[in-house]
């Protein structure tokens, strides 16, 4: 039973088909306004038997080869005729004088060939035309004449060859043609200047080599045009200042090789323009100059290696850029500086080894950046943390070793991340990233480990801080002295270095004399470099003193041993005098207590250093006329490797602690 009742259904279903198929027999004298001839092998010529009152003639897909004007002199209302996929050779001279309520013709899958001036006439109200696909080789002069109110013509799939000022005379209102899959090479000058209503022009997939700049004469009102598929090489000066209004451009698939500056000029309101698969290596500065409204610019499969700064200078609107497969090394910083409102950045499949700081950070609308499959090593995550948009960012298949802590939020508020393949290093810099990872998003599963050797192939996500931080070394100093061994005089330039060393390399920070503290982001008369050279200009009596260098572990109270410090004692030489004797210089403006009082604030912090400074300075050689500068004046203390003979240990932490 179960099965019978859906064999039942079928039946019936087929029988109403029947039913239905043979009420509407749709190419006979009981058709209604509209007879559907298509598709009947018998049909070789016009049927004579249908209502002379019929509007809509379908005669489709038969055997027809000849039409001439008495075929359809019975049916003069027709508005639409279908004679697509017949045997048309010939067509009668007036074949259509009768249908002048005509708005569409098909004609195509003909074998038509030439287009004649007697062919159309009377369809003085004919809209719509198509003739593709019927091996149309020539127009003659006037055939469109008759057909003045043609809105769509069908023109592609034909051998046509070039066009001539003389095919489309008489299509004033035309606002579309379709020319693409022609082989025409050649446009002369003048050939659109009656058409110019002309919207939409399709010329892809021809031959054409040069775009001249007489060929879009008459295309005011031009919107779009196609002409990718061609083997364009050259774009004359003047080519589009005829097309104002044009929105969409496409030209991919040519033989472009160097966009220059003329190229473009006159396409105020172009919106999109596609030179995909084009071997472009060059884009003269300012060649989108002339395109200020463009919002989509795809350079895709192009052969672009450098690019510059002055490249896309110019367009305000542009939103979405494509480079990706182009043989892209290097992008000059500043690349971007004139697109503020690029959303869609596609870079990838290119060589791109790093993306310049700076680069990214104003494109405050970005919404995907796309890097995969580059040879990225340096990635300013920093650029986008202000860049709230973001909801594609693809990073896989580049050399990105590390990823700093604040990339962490933008990673977390994309919807779309990729960032697999990469060498990552899991070590110290990676601790501050890990700590944040609550394991909810998946990039968090795409980090894994290449380096350190013991937890290659490892995930990030499952390793612990202290795996991370294994091969931490901590802050050491290495020495403390004067670099120059000139005799230094008020005014000149004193130049001392602290080298330290540690993994993480520490950061430099050395307290003055004056009590002031110089770091690598000082600015004035000492400055701190990253090195350790420490350079004081002017000087002045009172850069005599102690100097204290403390080199602090990046990873800050993270690594528990986070600092180490030394202290070196200048004099200067010039004014003759010795350094007054720690702890009775006040009419010098030197005090030391008093000044490590301030640094440390503890009276225990400032005993250490007080006997520390009295062991040098009683331990020094005599003073001679050098400077000190020998490693034996300067102190190394580090917690692990106490140098300084009056450092106690547990005191000496207790003053690490401040530092
Ligand atoms: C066409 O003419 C027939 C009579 O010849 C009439 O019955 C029919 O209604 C007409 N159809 C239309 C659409 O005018
Ligand atoms: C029109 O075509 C028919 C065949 O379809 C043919 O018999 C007739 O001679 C043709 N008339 C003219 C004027 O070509
Ligand atoms: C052509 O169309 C007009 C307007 O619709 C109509 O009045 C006229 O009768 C039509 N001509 C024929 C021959 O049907
Ligand atoms: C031009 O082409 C576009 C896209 O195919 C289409 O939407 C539009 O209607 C066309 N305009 C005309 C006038 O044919
Ligand atoms: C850019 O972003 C701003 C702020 O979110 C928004 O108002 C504006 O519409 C965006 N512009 C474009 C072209 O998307
Ligand atoms: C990738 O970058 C490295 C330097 O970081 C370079 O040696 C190598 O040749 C680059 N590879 C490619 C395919 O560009
Ligand atoms: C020097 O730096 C330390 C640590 O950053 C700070 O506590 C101290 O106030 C600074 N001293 C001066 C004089 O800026
Ligand atoms: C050093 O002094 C000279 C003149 O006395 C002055 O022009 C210069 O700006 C000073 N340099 C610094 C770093 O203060």
């Amino acid at each position: 039973m179960g099965k019978k009742l859906p064999e039942v259904l079928a039946f019936l279903l087929i029988v109403l088909g029947l039913l239905g198929a043979a009420e509407a027999d749709d190419c006979s004298s009981s058709c209604t306004s509209s007879c559907d001839c298509s598709g009947k092998v018998f049909v070789t010529s016009i049927p004579q038997d249908l209502p002379t009152n019929t509007t809509d003639l379908d005669l489709g897909s038969n055997y027809i080869t000849t039409i001439n004007q008495s075929d359809f002199s019975r049916y003069r209302g027709l508005t639409t005729l279908k004679l697509q996929y017949n045997r048309i050779s010939t067509i009668g001279s007036q074949a259509f004088y009768h249908l002048s309520n005509l708005t569409t013709l098909w004609l195509y899958g003909n074998p038509i060939s030439i287009l004649r001036d007697d062919m159309f006439t009377g369809l003085g109200n004919l809209q719509e035309l198509s003739l593709n696909s019927a091996n149309i080789n020539e127009i003659q002069t006037g055939t469109f004449i008759p057909t003045p109110e043609l809105r769509t013509l069908n023109l592609y799939t034909n051998k046509l060859t070039n066009l001539r000022s003389d095919m489309f005379t008489g299509l004033g209102n035309v606002q579309e043609i379709t020319l693409h899959a022609n082989d025409i090479i050649d446009i002369e000058t003048g050939t659109f200047n009656p058409t110019p209503q002309l919207r939409n022009l399709s010329l892809y997939s021809n031959k054409m080599t040069t775009l001249g700049s007489g060929m879009f004469t008459g295309l005011g009102n031009l919107q779009r045009l196609l002409l990718s598929l061609n083997d364009i090489n050259d774009i004359q000066a003047g080519t589009f200042s005829p097309t104002p209004q044009l929105t969409f451009l496409r030209m991919n698939h040519n033989k472009l090789t160097s966009l220059k500056s003329y190229m473009f000029t006159g396409l105020a309101n172009l919106q999109t323009l596609r030179l995909d698969n084009n071997d472009i290596t060059d884009i003269q500065a300012g060649t989108f100059s002339s395109t200020p409204q463009l919002k989509t610019l795809d350079l895709h499969y192009n052969k672009l290696a450098n690019v510059r700064a002055n490249m896309f200078t110019g367009m305000t609107t542009l939103q979405s850029l494509l480079l990706y497969n182009n043989d892209i090394t290097d992008i000059q910083a500043g690349t971007f500086n004139s697109n503020p409102v690029l959303a869609n950045l596609h870079l990838y499949k290119n060589y791109i080894q790093t993306i310049p700081s700076n680069l990214l950070v104003n494109l405050l609308n970005l919404t995907e950046l796309k890097l995969s499959d580059n040879n990225i090593s340096t990635f300013p995550f920093e650029d986008l943390s202000n860049i709230q948009t973001i909801s594609v960012l693809h990073l896989d298949n580049n050399q990105i070793t590390t990823l700093p802590s604040m990339a962490f939020e933008t990673l977390a508020s994309a919807s779309d991340v990729n960032i697999d393949h990469n060498p990552w290093q899991c070590d110290y810099r990676m601790v501050s990233i890990k700590a944040k990872m609550t394991g909810s998003y998946p990039f968090e599963n795409q980090i894994t480990c290449s380096q350190p050797e013991q937890l290659n192939g490892l995930k990030l996500k499952d390793i612990s801080s202290e795996d991370l931080m294994s091969n931490c070394e901590e802050p050491k100093i290495v020495r403390f002295e004067r670099m120059d061994d000139v005799t230094l005089v008020l005014g000149g330039t004193l130049q001392l270095v602290c080298e330290a060393s540690g993994i993480p390399p520490p950061d430099i920070r050395v307290i003055l004399p004056s009590g002031l503290n110089a770091t690598v982001v000082s600015v004035g008369r000492a400055t701190v470099k990253a090195t350790g050279t420490i350079t004081i200009r002017n000087t002045t009596a009172a850069d005599a003193g102690l100097y204290v260098c403390i080199a602090a572990s990046q990873l800050g109270s993270k690594f528990s041993d986070g600092s180490a410090f030394a202290t070196l004692v200048v004099d200067l030489e010039t004014t003759g005098n010795l350094l007054p004797p720690v702890g009775s210089s006040r009419e010098s403006g030197f005090s030391l207590a008093d000044l490590l009082g301030a640094i440390f604030g503890s009276v225990a912090g400032t005993l250490l250093i007080v006997a520390i400074v009295l062991t040098i300075w009683f331990s020094r050689p005599k003073r001679n006329n050098n400077p000190p500068q020998s490693p034996e004046q300067s102190v190394v203390i580090s917690r692990t490797k106490t140098e300084s003979s009056a450092s106690e240990p547990g005191r000496e932490e207790q003053m690490l602690s401040y530092v």
